[in-house]
């Protein structure tokens, strides 16, 4: 009999915490869905204390989930506790998680009180958190750096005021795996009320190591993981879910648990993640790169042909890639559309959207011979945003581009429902395009950052374009596809725009707190 591995996903709170990854209500819903049918035990949907719309948004999400258990973050203070609890109130199964730094930096230079203070705020806080829920976690903030008979003593202060999960983490990915698997280890040996609480870890990957941290542990007996879908987070990001989803699926005969998670819902999670945040899969990221399951080289091709474990040790379809990938084409109907985009975990609200995005997909057909499903990802998201009733739109776009002569763009955008048209000339036809748009809109955004990668293999594949812009310290990231890169771009540009310019929805969860 195998233990349960319980996956506590935290894409909507750490996950959001990647510069420009902030997403609004309605986003956090859409994936917390997806999670729901993937059947993630716990989903973290945010830290109400930070700012308005981060409580409406875990609000939404605790009313809109009944099969998983949705959490709130809280610091071991009372405004932020009574903030969470009332997020959560209106779920079927509400958990508080309560956190405060043990480590002796963190408690000296950043929170100014002495370990007994922080030792008596711990234990208080959990039991304010109780009265709201019976489900209740605790985490001593840079666990990896405290020491542990400090840490012994606040861990069992906390179980003993009520917390029933008690969560270590490695805040600052400084951790290796040997010692982290054994300060969990000797943790639940010596804290003497540990059998009363879960213990679950949650490591940041600054060293490469997260996932590797978190499975040590479990090898120690944690049997809750905090992890994100693409590794998503603050930094260098948090454990990436479908990682350890299937380390301990795969190797069955090493670990001594599993999950209940339907591994078939990973790859739509992560396509429909990465479309939100504007975070790109790196093609070689394991289980959901573009890479993950393609082989290059003839003796493997050989290989897989032959038998395919000989160089496979997971099955594309398990994690939700398709087995056929050429799904659609030209002559697919309505019907076929909307039951491919169904298998990916795409629903439509109404008639009204599938006939708009169906209209898309035929305009796509035209230009592209072979629909995969990775176009259609990009498609929803594209009508998402057309409905979603952005301020900027891209109406048409003319881009003049020839050897020896300066690139000119000439746009036409809708703004706020009136057209509004401006032309520039740039080093280049997208930096060109940029311009053209900046005339319009007058962002006063930095370009951070520009990426642009093939969604699928062939000439004729759509491009993805990945922009960051900056403005007096806000980051937003803009995501768009199309066949033609500089029309991605642009798409790309004018999402990254409608994000700076829609302050109260994406504030960052924790830029006003010093956490
Ligand atoms: O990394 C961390 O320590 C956290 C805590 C709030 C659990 O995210
Ligand atoms: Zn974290």
């Amino acid at each position: 009999m195998q233990d349960h591995l319980i996956i506590f996903d935290t894409t909507l709170r750490d996950g959001e915490q990647s510069p420009g990854a902030s997403m609004t209500r309605d986003e956090k819903v859409r994936i917390a869905k997806v999670l729901e049918k993937m059947k993630v035990d716990v989903i973290e949907a945010g830290f109400p204390a930070a700012s308005s719309g981060d409580f409406e948004s875990v609000q939404a999400v605790a009313g809109a989930i009944k099969d998983s258990t949705i959490c709130a973050l809280a610091r071991a203070i009372q405004g932020d506790i009574d903030r969470a609890a009332a997020a959560v109130e209106a779920s079927t199964s509400a958990r508080i998680h309560t956190f405060i730094a043990t480590s002796p930096i963190h408690m000296k230079e950043k929170l100014r009180m002495t370990p007994e203070q922080v030792l008596e705020q711990a234990g208080w806080a959990v039991k304010h958190a109780r009265k709201f829920t019976d489900d209740v976690e605790f985490s001593p903030e840079d666990a990896g750096r405290s020491d542990i008979e400090f840490l012994c003593r606040v861990v069992e202060a906390a179980i003993k005021a009520g917390a029933n999960t008690v969560n270590i983490p490695d805040t600052v990915g400084y951790n290796v795996p040997f010692q982290f698997g054994q300060l969990v280890q000797d943790l639940m040996e010596r804290v003497p009320n540990s059998d009363k609480a879960v213990w679950s870890v949650h490591c940041h990957n600054d060293l490469g190591l997260a996932v590797a941290n978190s499975l040590a542990a479990v090898m120690q007996g944690a049997r809750q993981v905090e992890c994100t879908i693409n590794g998503l987070g603050e930094r260098a990001g948090n454990a990436s879910l479908e990682e350890i989803v299937m380390a301990v699926r795969t190797r069955k005969d090493v670990f001594p648990c599993d999950t209940q998670l339907d591994a078939s819902q990973i790859v739509p999670a992560s396509r429909l993640v990465a479309a939100i945040t504007g975070f790109p899969v790196q093609p070689n990221k394991a289980i959901v790169g573009a890479n993950a399951f393609a082989h290059e080289s003839g003796i493997h091709q050989d290989g897989v042909i032959k038998k395919r474990e000989t160089y496979e040790i997971m099955r594309a379809e398990d994690v939700g890639w398709s087995a056929n990938r050429m799904v659609l084409g030209k002559h697919s109907g309505r019907n076929a559309f909307k039951t491919r985009l169904m298998e990916l975990g795409m629903e439509f609200h109404t008639e009204e959207e599938l006939n708009s995005a169906f209209a898309r997909f035929k305009d796509l057909a035209d230009k592209k011979h072979e629909i995969f499903d990775e176009d259609l990802q990009a498609l929803v998201t594209e009508e998402g945003l057309e409905q979603a009733n952005e301020r900027y739109k891209l109406t048409t776009l003319h881009v003049c581009s020839q050897t020896g002569e300066v690139p000119e763009a000439k746009i036409t955008m809708s703004v706020e429902g009136q057209e509004v048209s401006a032309s520039a000339r740039g080093s280049g036809p997208i930096d060109a395009a940029f311009k053209a748009i900046e005339e319009i809109v007058n962002s006063g955004g930095q370009l951070q950052l520009y990426s642009v990668n093939a969604l699928t293999g062939g000439a004729d594949a759509q491009g993805e374009v990945t922009v960051r812009l900056e403005k007096g310290g806000r980051i937003v990231n803009g995501l768009g596809a199309d066949t033609d890169i500089v029309i991605a771009s642009a798409k790309s540009y004018i999402m990254a725009i409608n994000k700076l310019q829609s302050h109260a929805l994406r504030e960052h969860p924790q830029r006003s707190h010093a956490i």
